[in-house]
């Protein structure tokens, strides 16, 4: 089964008005790669700028609520990012985990949220430092998946994230055999539970992934795409790993 690649920006709180422009040259140069599909997330007062400058490009969410509406000060739906013209959303970010005191009941209850509003699903798993070097990150992963996965939706819309922490924006990257093993694991819980549609269920890899070692990521077994964020926020660095993608496709 032949997945396409996805290669999604996570620009996270980075973005004002003006870096819409640099969303519409990373999707026009997109264009010049073949078989990779491209998303950018930006923050969520961008979304509605960027779908009008780049229409029918994929944009999407970095979170949204687990309810359709209701007195939640500060939060953003899911139906309002889709009413906007988010086509996706990210969940379960160890930044949104860490940060916010995300549980994986709530990841799942966004998930749910998210694809009941139509939207395509990133959920992030990955594990701490600690948790790697004691050698427990595949079991810390998988009942990170076991908990935060819902039980019920189209497999092409909702992709896995496996983000290790400690590599997230520090520049250190696990090893290529860690990474397959790891997104081999996820695989099999996935086909443990789904069956056969775990083979249509995109599993991304992030983590420092920039314009060196995409293409060494992306060509590694089961790994389907690339979540990126600080390579992502330009075109100039955001590029080359769309290319690397499409040539791994
Ligand atoms: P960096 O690519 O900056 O390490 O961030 C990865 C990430 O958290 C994407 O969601």
């Amino acid at each position: 089964m032949t997945r396409r690649k996805f290669v999604v920006g996570n620009w996270k709180m980075n973005g004002l008005s003006g870096a819409v422009g640099e969303a519409q040259a990373i999707f026009a140069a997109a264009d010049d790669h073949a078989g990779v599909d491209v998303a950018i997330c930006p923050p969520f007062t961008l979304i509605g700028a960027m779908v009008a400058a780049a229409p029918g490009r994929a944009i999407g969410g970095q979170d949204c609520h687990s309810a359709e509406s209701g007195a939640f000060t500060g939060s953003v739906a899911a139906p309002m990012l889709a009413d906007i013209g988010a086509e996706l959303v990210i969940v379960g970010h160890s930044e949104r985990r860490e940060g916010f005191g995300e549980s994986d009941a709530d990841v799942r209850a966004k998930a749910g949220a998210g694809l009941a509003a139509g939207l395509s699903v990133i959920l992030c798993v990955g594990e701490p430092r600690e948790v790697r070097e004691s050698g427990g990150a595949i079991d810390f992963v998988l009942a990170q998946i076991a908990g935060s996965v819902p039980d019920d939706f189209d497999p092409q819309r909702l992709a896995i994230a496996y983000e290790p922490i400690w590599a997230i924006g520090t520049g250190l990257v696990p090893t290529v055999a860690d990474v397959a093993a790891m997104h081999g694991a996820i695989r099999g819980a996935l086909a443990g539970r789904f069956g056969d549609a775990a083979d249509r269920m995109r599993i991304l890899y992030g983590g420092s992934v920039n314009g060196e070692n995409a293409a060494e990521l992306l060509g590694t077994g089961d790994v389907d795409g690339a979540l990126v964020g600080g390579a992502s926020l330009t075109a100039a660095k955001f590029v080359p790993i769309i290319a690397a993608g499409a040539a791994s496709g």
